[in-house]
């Protein structure tokens, strides 16, 4: 008899390859659910951590998605010298490996086995009872993943990089590494973390990194949230952190007293899941401006829809959307914040005083802004009121995610060659959160939007200028006669 432990589906896809060429039979393996132990708390100190355990954020590994199993050993002329493995089964064997039943690597191998030993089309055999079982386990599966999907409440705190986004949830099975890259693509612009019992999962705006769990504490209620989140994150995604669990298994708690730093872990442990649990209850959903945009290959039909969009908040305070104005075949897009007051007024964009001093640096570099398409990473005015006038806000990372629908399709209607942030905020959408002006302005990188895209400073940023008016005027408008001058050298479309 063989024991295998096994925490995740590649290294129960790279085993069970080797063991099925090896002709070893499905009850000659015992297979231990590392996840279960895991959750009983039996760490394994001496584990090979290198696997996205519980304890130093790992990235995500890149999926490896071969199709087949294709190990040409072949020690005792048992199994075939190929194994080409359906890619239907798989598909669903990934997905049965997020159930949180402990046999499901013993049925997953059981079925391996199986298909490769004359059953090639066993998974067509609905009556199998194997057949059966995974198929229940895949679509528990899928339904938890949905549930997850639909309910997974962001809080937002703020911490040393700004505004971060957390959520917990109880997920019925594994069901967060299946889910993950769903809301890095969903939310890609803010900075999360979405915990669960039995594990974390962090999305900085490049990578998902997985850290450990967070249980639910009993009691509600708790006092100072930023800060205890802020010791606990510190503390829990920091890469030198202090083994927590491991820790935990190695000694009992009362020794921790003699430990260093024992007050900060003692308070984290009893303090974050508290306080999470808060953050949590005050959350809202994050709505989005998803359901609002239409699949259409029009531009007057989405700026017509986009006319009703509820997607965020900022529709009930603003006058109206302001959408982006320009012909569909433009091949340079503009795109700055967010309406400013007149803009909000008039329904068109940039043309207050930050539109007044673009339109001079374009016309002096030469381009006419008739030719362009010029638009907004957020389609509403924010504002605070002061006295009779209306101040610009800056639109939160929350806002610009659910407003960026609109830019996406704006962005697929007209394909722009070349796309131009002006500042930050349309920078982070196209160029990432972790993009910064003050390192990136003027350099031209090739994006998935376009073939040439660069930020420059917003002409806000030279309108508020006190003394260096003119030297970051200078700037502005030579980052935009590059676009110009490129612009002229391309070959037409
Ligand atoms: N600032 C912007 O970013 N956009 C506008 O439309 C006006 C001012
Ligand atoms: Fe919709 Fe964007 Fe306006 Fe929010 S700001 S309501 S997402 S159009």
């Amino acid at each position: 008899m063989q024991h295998h432990r096994v925490d995740f589906f590649e290294d129960w896809r790279d085993l069970a390859r080797r063991l099925v060429s090896q002709g070893v039979a499905p009850h000659d393996v015992h297979w231990i659910d590392g996840r279960a132990d895991e959750r009983s708390g039996q760490l394994d100190l001496f584990a090979d951590e290198s696997a996205s355990k519980a304890g130093t954020p790992t990235p995500l590994a890149s999926e490896k998605s071969d199709p087949r199993i294709t190990d040409a050993s072949n020690r005792d002329g048992n199994a075939p010298a190929k194994l080409r493995v359906p890619v239907a089964f798989l598909g669903i064997a990934k997905t049965v490996s997020h159930h949180r039943s402990g046999g499901r690597w013993e049925l997953l191998y059981r079925l391996l086995w199986r298909i490769c030993h004359g059953e090639r089309h066993l998974m067509n055999i609905a009556s199998d009872p194997d057949v059966l079982r995974a198929i229940e386990m895949e679509k528990a599966v899928r339904r938890d993943a949905h549930k997850m999907k639909a309910f997974v409440r962001f809080r937002k705190v703020i911490d040393q990089d700004g505004e971060h986004f957390i959520a917990w949830h109880r997920p019925d099975h594994y069901s967060l590494r299946y889910t993950c890259e769903f809301f890095a693509r969903r939310f890609d612009v803010m900075r999360w973390t979405i915990m669960t019992p039995e594990e974390s999962v962090s999305w900085d705006g490049t990578e998902l990194s997985f850290g450990p769990g967070m249980p639910r504490s009993e009691s509600p209620a708790g006092d100072e949230l930023e800060t205890l989140w802020k010791t606990y994150y510190a503390n829990i995604f920091n890469p030198a952190r202090i083994k927590l669990k491991a820790m935990q298994a190695e000694m009992p708690k009362k020794h921790w007293a003699t430990m260093p730093e024992t007050e900060l872990i003692d308070s984290m442990l009893r303090e974050a899941p508290r306080r999470v649990e808060k953050m949590i209850a005050q959350t809202d959903a994050i709505v989005t401006a998803k359901a609002f945009v239409p699949q259409t290959d029009s531009l007057d039909e989405l700026r017509e829809a986009a006319s009703a969009c509820q997607g965020c908040e900022l529709c009930h305070s603003a006058t109206q959307t302001v959408f982006g104005v320009g012909p569909k075949d433009a091949s340079i897009m503009l795109i700055g914040e967010q309406p400013g007051d007149q803009e909000d007024l008039r329904g068109v964009p940039f043309v207050g005083p930050a539109g007044q001093l673009l339109d001079e640096v374009l016309e002096a570099v030469g381009l006419d802004r008739r030719e362009l398409y010029v638009t907004n990473a957020v389609k509403h005015f924010k504002f605070t009121r002061s006295g009779k006038r209306r101040l610009h806000k800056k639109p939160s990372s929350r806002e610009v995610a659910a407003c960026r629908y609109w830019l996406d399709a704006e962005i697929q209607l007209i394909r722009p060659r070349q796309i131009v942030c002006l500042g930050a905020t349309a920078a982070s959408v196209i160029l990432g959160p972790n993009f910064r002006l003050g390192e990136g302005r003027g350099r031209v990188v090739e994006t998935e939007e376009a073939d040439w895209t660069m930020a420059t400073y917003h002409p806000s940023t030279l309108l508020r200028a006190r003394d260096n008016r003119d030297a970051l005027q200078a700037v502005f408008e030579s980052d935009l006669r590059q676009v110009a001058d490129r612009q002229r050298q391309s070959a037409p479309r």
